[in-house]
């Protein structure tokens, strides 16, 4: 089935695509990484692809994609480190949403800037069903559908737009894309700056960013394949004992949710030992944190993320 879709599409990115050139924007989650490799059978050195390091990304995850899609792969790649202009921007801010739209809009000037240095003349983007079906009705604003094609002014092209997650999982495998990347969990846009309760600095995000490498580790290590799971710092500090000493430290909430489409979620009965275990390496590797709280709430109410 996969190879008739391959061809097809590929042939049609090739035909619009022409003598052009096409760019995208490329995170590492696997709906950009699919319809990258996809759009680079197609046309080669005339796709563009263009990474934006936000600051905000996971743990190695800027040099894991550079080794992917660079080194192995071979595509045109655009490597930008924006994020001493992400923090700029953000400083001081803390309502959520407003985070949100900052880093929107950062991002798409981030983008287009590398746009125009390519002139390029169609965009290529790895928007799956789910995102233009719920785009309409969201409760928070994602920042990554919708708001690129309409500034940027080029020819859109969507060959994943009438998949859906566990399809695009499939399509990657069959493209020969690594397994962290088509078994991944989500990912969302904003990235670690909205996992940062309140005012987004460089060192709280290293925080978090170190905390979620752990929750992400055990979580593995214990053969666990939940929806999502990952660290979030609360800006809460509390007392705790080290030695003799009094200390007054930053908290961590885990999240672990089960989902099929991330509309709806439960909080994952994850085994007691691996939340122990995650507490203990949290609370002994990363020093600014004394406490690791679990969050059993279920979507609804509660979203999957804080923010
Ligand atoms: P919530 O927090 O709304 O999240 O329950 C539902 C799913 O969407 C992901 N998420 C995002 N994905 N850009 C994305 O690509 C975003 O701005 C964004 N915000 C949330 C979230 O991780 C969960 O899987």
């Amino acid at each position: 089935m996969w190879e008739n879709f391959i061809e097809e599409k590929v042939g049609e990115i090739r035909e619009t695509v022409g003598d052009g050139k096409a760019i995208i924007a490329l995170s590492g989650g696997v709906d950009s990484s699919t319809a990258a490799i996809l759009a680079h059978r197609a046309i080669g050195g005339k796709l563009h692809a263009v990474f934006v390091n936000t600051g905000f990304m996971r743990k190695n995850e800027p040099e894991f994609v550079v080794k992917t899609f660079h080194d192995e792969f071979g595509l045109n790649l655009h490597y930008v480190d924006a994020s001493d202009r992400f923090f700029a921007e953000l400083k001081g801010v803390t309502e959520p949403e407003e985070k949100r739209r900052i880093i929107g809009r950062v991002f798409i000037e981030v983008f287009e800037e590398v746009a125009k240095d390519v002139d390029a003349d169609f965009l290529i983007q790895g928007t799956i069903a789910p995102d233009w079906i719920e785009s309409r009705g969201r409760i928070k604003s994602h920042h990554n559908v919708g708001g690129l094609p309409e500034k940027l002014n080029l020819g859109l092209i969507e060959p994943l737009r009438d998949l859906y997650k566990d399809e695009v999982r499939e399509l990657a495998r069959e493209l020969g894309l690594p397994e962290k990347i088509y078994n991944r969990m989500p990912f969302p846009g904003p990235g670690l700056a909205i996992r940062v309760l309140g005012e987004v600095t460089p060192k709280r995000v290293a925080v978090v960013r170190e905390a979620n490498a752990i929750v992400e580790d055990e979580i593995e290590r214990a053969g666990l394949e939940p929806w999502q799971a990952f660290a979030v710092l609360l800006g809460v500090r509390t007392v705790g004992v080290q030695g003799d000493i009094r200390v007054y430290k930053e908290t961590i909430a885990v999240r672990v949710v089960e989902s099929l489409d991330g509309m709806t979620a439960n909080a994952m009965a994850v085994p007691f030992n691996v939340l122990q275990k995650i507490a203990f390496r949290i609370t002994s590797e990363i020093p600014q944190v004394g406490r690791v709280l679990y969050d059993i709430t279920n979507k609804p109410p509660a979203t999957i993320e804080f923010e």
